[in-house]
């Protein structure tokens, strides 16, 4: 998968993506993640990508020249083009996984108040919002967006089964997690979980993930 991130603050994604669990991914070749400023594609003699709304109106405007600019030096056939946005689809996990089968994702950030609506209807393929609130920068939306996706790709976990057991992957929250030591400040690692009984262990979890998905996200569960 190749994955081009236009923002005008390149240096809110570089820094994130390139570490760790997503870092190791880029390095090992298993997605190409490329950060670029979308001022390279302005023609103005100050590099501006904004401009005030028609209309009057709050905040700054994207202009649309720069974005066309950038996605058409880089779209091919069998790409999608996603604008982060809170007012886009929300994301979830099974969004997520359908776009781990894209090969090109294109993502744009939104700044200012909003972006030239012929962005939209001329370029986008996806509008996709991280959740319902309000960020200062779609950049730090694209960070989430991609680390999701990016984990799923076959060979980015250590170990496979991580992401097919962990949180949503079901529709409910997972079972609680302990490691050592058994007795912290009085405080005891469940009794079932050291007795080496995998039935046991199995029944437990599952009802540590109704119990709090009951108590967390009772909208998971499924109707009565
Ligand atoms: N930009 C600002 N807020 C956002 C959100 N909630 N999701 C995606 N992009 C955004």
């Amino acid at each position: 998968m190749r994955i081009d991130i236009l923002t005008i603050f390149p240096e809110m994604c570089t820094g994130p993506l390139g570490l760790s669990i997503i870092g190791r991914a880029q390095e090992t070749g298993l997605v190409t993640i490329a950060v670029h400023d979308l001022r390279q594609w302005s023609s103005d003699r100050h590099r501006r990508v904004d401009d005030e709304p028609y209309g009057g109106g709050q905040g700054m405007v994207m202009r649309c020249e720069p974005i066309f600019a950038a996605v058409e030096a880089m779209r091919t056939e069998n790409s999608r083009v996603v604008l982060m946005t809170p007012q886009g689809r929300r994301m979830d996990q099974t969004l997520v996984q359908f776009f781990t089968g894209i090969t090109h994702l294109i993502i744009l950030c939104g700044h200012y108040e909003g972006i030239d609506h012929r962005v939209v209807e001329g370029l986008v393929t996806d509008e996709v919002s991280i959740g319902d609130y309000v960020l200062t920068n779609g950049a730090i939306a694209a960070n989430i967006f991609t680390d999701a996706v990016v984990r799923l790709l076959p060979g980015v976990l250590g170990d496979e089964r991580s992401a097919a057991e962990e949180s949503f992957c079901e529709g409910l929250i997972e079972a609680p997690c302990y490691t050592r030591p058994p007795d912290f400040r009085g405080m005891k690692v469940p009794a079932v979980l050291v007795s080496g009984h995998h039935e046991k262990i199995a029944a437990w979890k599952q009802a540590e993930s109704l119990r709090r998905t009951a108590a967390n996200r009772p909208d998971l569960l499924p109707e009565q």
